[in-house]
Order: structure tokens, then C-alpha cells, then sequence
């Protein structure tokens, strides 16, 4: 397979951001793709950022650089038409995804994370049964819920005599620039054993999609239960964010606010539901739903690997060889 040296790969995404698979066109190759941006005008107008319009874009769940989903839009609806396809080799929390599936296009994503790549694929699937949810989190709370609540109620002399006994990661080295040397070190043993315990019974599910969807929240309660969970000044305790998403870097907080993991998992939760009813109406009313969307881990200077430039991922009309 050839692959795309990543000068290549990094010109190709920074300065469209899409690449894009016309119709059927794809084997006509790159020069025919540049040619026809060449008649597309460049968007010159400032498109005001509007992040908090959309539940499945905004507090779901954090990233690192999450782009407005009314600027990518404003893209996608410029440079592509309903059914073409949108690629983002560097697909982050999946904005480009989504929105793509929005607009009634089909979509490409590649990130050299599993985890963006798993928080991409949660966020954009649909339809998804909603009380399938509601399910599960209920199964999880009548198991958990008052545990962790006890352990958040003890002091830290007696919660630290309750025995740790669930799976939790161990002996997992972070970067050198961490404040911590290990995962575990990033936790205090209350937030470890209350962790342990909520992800035990969400890994006990066995609806694999609840299951998938509720590790996402789980993940989002993460966020906020860690050593380097920074209260933000004058508003709620539970307001505020960890340092790797501001400085992208494990720095432990000077002072450590303990927040109840069941109550910011509960929350979590809620916005995730809010988030997929958006997208079940939006995506999932449309044929096929979030099917229409690839997702690949990989690194973008060899997205030729997974997206073959003479046809892409998607079968072509009447192409009963390729797989859809
Ligand atoms: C600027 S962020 C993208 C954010 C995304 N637009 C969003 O809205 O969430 C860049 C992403 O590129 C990924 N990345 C960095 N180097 C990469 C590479 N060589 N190949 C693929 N992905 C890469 C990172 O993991 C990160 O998720």
C-alpha cells in the first residue's frame, strides 16, 4: 500500500481539513480532487464559533481541541455535496464525523488514539435505543450507587481501611513531564476504590452497545475524579476541569477536591442520553444511520493503509465486491 509521507499528510489536512471523495470519482485521483476545489470559493467570511448550541458536541465529554460544530459545517456544506465523502485523518473527539453524518454525507476518521477513536465512534452512532440506556444505568446504580456514596461519606483513615479489590490500573508509566509516575498515582485511594467499583458493574453489562456507551460516560466522570482536577474559582465545586486538557500535562492540583463519582457518572450519563436522542434524530432518521461513517486507529501519514486512493471505503454503485 503506498502511504502518505506526513509533510504530505499534514499540507493535505491543514489546508482543506476535508478531503473528499465526490460521488464516484475517487479513481480520477488527486489532481482531479484539486482541480475541483480550484472552482469552490474559500470561505472568507468569519463563522462565529457556536460550541454550547449542541448536546452531542458540547459537555458530553471532553477533548483536547474540539472544533465548533457550526464552523465544520460551514465546510462540509461548501466543499461537499449530500453523499459525498468526508475525511478527517486527524478526527479528534469526531466533530468532522459527525457533523458529515448530519449533513447527510458519509465520513472517514483516523486518529493515532484508540481513545479519540473510541470516543468518535460513541458519539457519532446511531440510532441507539434509548431506554437500552436507561437500563443499564439503573442495573449499575441499584449496584453501586450507595457503596460509593458510603465511601464518599467516611473519612480518610476508615475509607482507607475498605479493602481495593476491583480490577483498576496498575503499574501503567505516564510521561515523564507527569507530576505522578503511574496512572494510579493520578487517583486517591478513595477515588481508586469508588472508580474500581462504578466500572466493575459497567463492564458487567451485557447490552454491548449500553456497555460501550456508558464507558464513554464513564470516561467523562474520569474528567473530574483525579488528582489534577482543578476547581474552577467562584462557581460550583464540580466546575472546573483536569490540567492534561488545559496544559496537557498531568500536574497534580495543589489542592485536591474529592467529588462524588456516582452523582458527576449520573450527570455524565444524562448528557451522553441528551446527546444521542440529538443524533438519532439528526443521524439516525437518515438511511443507514452512523453506518455511513468508517473509523480506523491509525496514523494519518498512512491513511492510504485503511482508505485505498483508487476507491475509498465505500462500495460504489453496483460494486457487489466491496464491502460497505
Ligand atoms: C487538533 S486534534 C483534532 C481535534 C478534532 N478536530 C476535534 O474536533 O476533536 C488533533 C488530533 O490528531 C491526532 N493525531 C496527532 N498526530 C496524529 C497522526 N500522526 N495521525 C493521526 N492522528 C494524529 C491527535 O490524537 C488528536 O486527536
Amino acid at each position: 500500500m503506498t502511504a502518505l509521507d506526513s509533510v504530505t499528510a499534514q499540507r493535505l489536512c491543514h489546508t482543506a481539513l476535508l478531503r473528499v471523495w465526490r460521488g464516484d470519482c475517487a479513481s480520477e485521483g488527486m489532481d482531479a480532487m484539486s482541480a475541483m476545489y480550484a472552482d469552490i470559493p474559500p470561505i472568507t467570511k468569519y463563522i462565529v464559533p457556536q460550541k454550547q448550541a449542541t448536546k452531542r458536541n458540547y459537555g458530553s465529554h471532553q477533548y483536547f481541541t474540539k472544533r465548533a460544530w457550526n464552523v465544520i459545517q460551514g465546510y462540509i456544506e461548501r466543499f461537499t455535496k449530500p453523499g459525498d465523502v468526508v475525511c478527517d485523518p486527524f478526527g479528534g473527539s469526531g466533530v468532522t464525523i459527525t457533523e458529515a453524518l448530519v449533513l447527510g454525507r458519509k465520513g472517514i476518521y483516523l486518529d493515532i488514539s484508540r481513545w479519540a477513536t473510541f470516543l468518535a465512534e460513541q458519539i457519532a452512532l446511531a440510532p441507539v435505543d434509548i431506554t437500552n440506556i436507561n437500563t443499564a444505568f439503573t442495573k449499575i446504580e441499584r449496584a453501586c450507587a450507595k457503596k460509593i456514596h458510603a465511601w464518599q461519606k467516611m473519612s480518610r483513615e476508615d475509607v482507607e481501611s475498605v479493602p481495593l479489590t476491583r480490577w483498576y490500573p496498575q503499574g501503567k508509566p505516564l510521561p515523564k513531564n507527569a507530576d505522578a509516575a503511574l496512572v494510579e498515582d493520578l487517583f486517591t485511594y478513595r477515588q481508586m476504590l469508588c472508580l474500581s467499583e462504578l466500572y466493575h458493574h459497567v463492564q458487567k453489562l451485557k447490552d454491548q452497545v449500553s456497555r460501550e456507551l456508558l464507558r464513554y460516560a464513564f470516561s467523562a466522570t474520569l474528567y473530574k475524579c483525579n488528582r489534577t482536577f482543578i476547581s474552577a474559582q467562584g462557581r460550583a465545586e464540580s466546575r472546573g476541569g483536569s490540567s492534561i486538557f488545559s496544559i496537557f500535562r498531568y500536574k497534580v492540583a495543589k489542592r485536591v477536591i474529592e467529588l462524588d463519582p456516582w452523582d458527576i457518572f449520573a450527570r455524565s450519563v444524562r448528557k451522553l442520553i441528551a446527546a444521542k436522542r440529538e443524533t438519532n434524530l439528526l443521524i439516525g432518521e437518515r438511511p443507514g444511520g452512523s453506518s455511513n461513517a468508517q473509523f480506523f486507529t491509525g496514523y494519518a501519514q498512512r491513511l492510504t493503509d485503511h482508505v485505498p486512493p483508487d476507491r475509498g471505503p465505500f462500495p460504489k454503485r453496483g460494486d457487489a465486491n466491496l464491502a460497505g
